[in-house]
């Protein structure tokens, strides 16, 4: 359930029509909705309600501070992954003793910093990292402390970019090699072995892969305890999925009941680190209608509706063939159309649909790209020299731009035409 609804055939966020702030603001521009904010993170939080556990956001999906400093209000904690993560949530009023550092490339810089900030875990990804972060932390004179990320060898069922937890991929410590590494780490002096951590992939539809990784993690904390080693914190990572078009992921309680019932004695402190699954729904992107065209030249006619919010504002649907439901802001009556809606960059790439049947638009029409909250204005960038969107977010009947749109001197800011050139 969400706060995007259409209110006599005008698209509301909460209570505040669409259109009305994209006439204050301009397009394109991400729009968030407090409520549904709320909602989603209370619905994650709440089935662990009696568990001791904390929900770290993973602030890769949505990083804005006002949208972290909600999540630091609801009693949220921060999954990170570098060290502009790390300034966001400590700007954002995160306390550090609930913010996780997560990467496989963390730099010496990135370790320090977390080190002074004080945070609850670094989670280790190689052996490599645990000698620099041993060694950074006795130059600072401090203790770090660690978990490792152990990759559980489990297959997600999803994308292939967004799988993370098999045995192929890049991410953690194979779960047989990591007993000998914890047994390394235990012996050292700068470092102090916490926990346990794994993520297993992105956008999971179904609970029984999160199940087999738990258990998975289960025997192996057994294993260690064998070894003298004990376990504070069990971190199940983020992934549960979220509906674009015709998906059925588990309703956040499902998942938590699901674990509940596989953890019975085991006692730690769980961490979680969901990310599409809180702020996905919770935002969309505002484009308008530029210009509709049709090629006649091909075997059959195509139509296009270009956008002014191209691959660089949401990239999924380019980098993953993601599907993001389109609606128009103003219900219209006209002939539904089959269109690729595209954006304004030059490459053939740049698409926000491709063969969808949406109702007649023209020029000046206001479109909204529906479940853009995750990993959308994350991961915009600036290509064809595009500033990027505005953010707003509403509450009731008020809304507020939470990121000035970009202007042209920030598309410039730091560069310079060097002294040489001008010889
Ligand atoms: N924890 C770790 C260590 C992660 O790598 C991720 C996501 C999460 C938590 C949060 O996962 P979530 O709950 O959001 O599924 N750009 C892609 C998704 C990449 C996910 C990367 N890691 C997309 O647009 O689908």
């Amino acid at each position: 359930m969400n706060h995007f609804q259409y209110k006599n055939g005008e698209l509301f966020c909460e209570d505040v029509a669409v259109a009305d702030i994209a006439k204050e603001v301009g397009t394109p521009f991400y729009l968030y909705s407090r409520a549904t904010l709320n909602r989603h993170f209370q619905a994650f939080d709440s089935g662990f309600e009696g568990l001791d556990h904390i929900t770290c956001f993973a602030v890769k999906s949505c990083s804005n501070v006002a949208i972290l400093s909600l999540f630091a209000r609801l009693g949220g904690g921060a999954d990170i992954v570098s060290g502009g993560e790390l300034f966001r949530a400590l700007h954002a009023g995160i306390g550090p003793k609930k913010i996780i550092y997560s990467g496989v490339g963390k730099t010496e810089e990135e370790l320090r910093y977390g080190l002074e900030a004080g945070i609850l875990l670094f989670n280790v990804e190689s052996e490599q990292e645990l000698q620099r972060l041993n060694r950074v932390a006795s130059e600072m004179g401090v203790t770090a402390p660690i978990s490792f990320r152990v990759n559980p060898d489990v297959d997600a069922k999803t994308h292939a970019y967004i799988s993370t937890g098999l045995a192929k991929n890049k991410f953690g410590i194979p779960i047989q090699e990591a007993v000998e590494l914890y047994v390394q780490a235990d012996a050292m002096e700068h470092v102090e072995v916490r926990g346990v951590s794994c993520h297993i992939g992105s956008q999971l539809t179904l609970i029984s892969p999160f199940i087999e990784a738990l258990r998975k993690i289960k025997a192996f904390v057994a294993r260690l305890g064998d070894r003298g080693i004990s376990i504070q914190y069990i971190d199940l990572g983020g992934g549960v999925g979220i509906i674009y078009d015709d998906e059925e992921p588990p309703h956040p309680k499902e998942y938590a009941d699901a674990i509940r019932e596989e953890l019975s004695d085991l006692k730690a402190t769980l961490i979680f680190e969901p990310g599409r699954v809180i702020v996905g729904n919770a935002g969309i992107m505002v484009t308008e209608v530029q210009y509709t065209k049709s090629n006649r030249g091909g075997e059959k006619e195509k139509h296009f509706v270009v956008v002014d919010a191209g691959m660089n504002d949401l990239t999924r649907p380019s980098l993953y063939g993601a599907f993001h439901a389109i609606q128009p802001v103003v219900e219209a009556d006209g002939d539904p159309l089959v269109v690729d809606v595209v954006g304004p960059i030059c490459e053939t790439g740049d698409f926000l649909a491709k063969d969808r049947e949406l109702p007649a638009v023209q020029q000046g029409d206001l479109l909204a790209v529906m479940s853009a909250g995750a990993y959308g204005f994350t991961m915009a960038s600036n290509y064809n020299s595009r500033p990027r969107a505005a953010e707003v977010m509403v509450d009731g009947e008020q809304f507020e731009i939470i990121r000035e749109r970009e202007s042209m001197e920030a598309l410039i800011r730091g560069e310079k035409i060097p002294g040489f050139l001008e010889k």
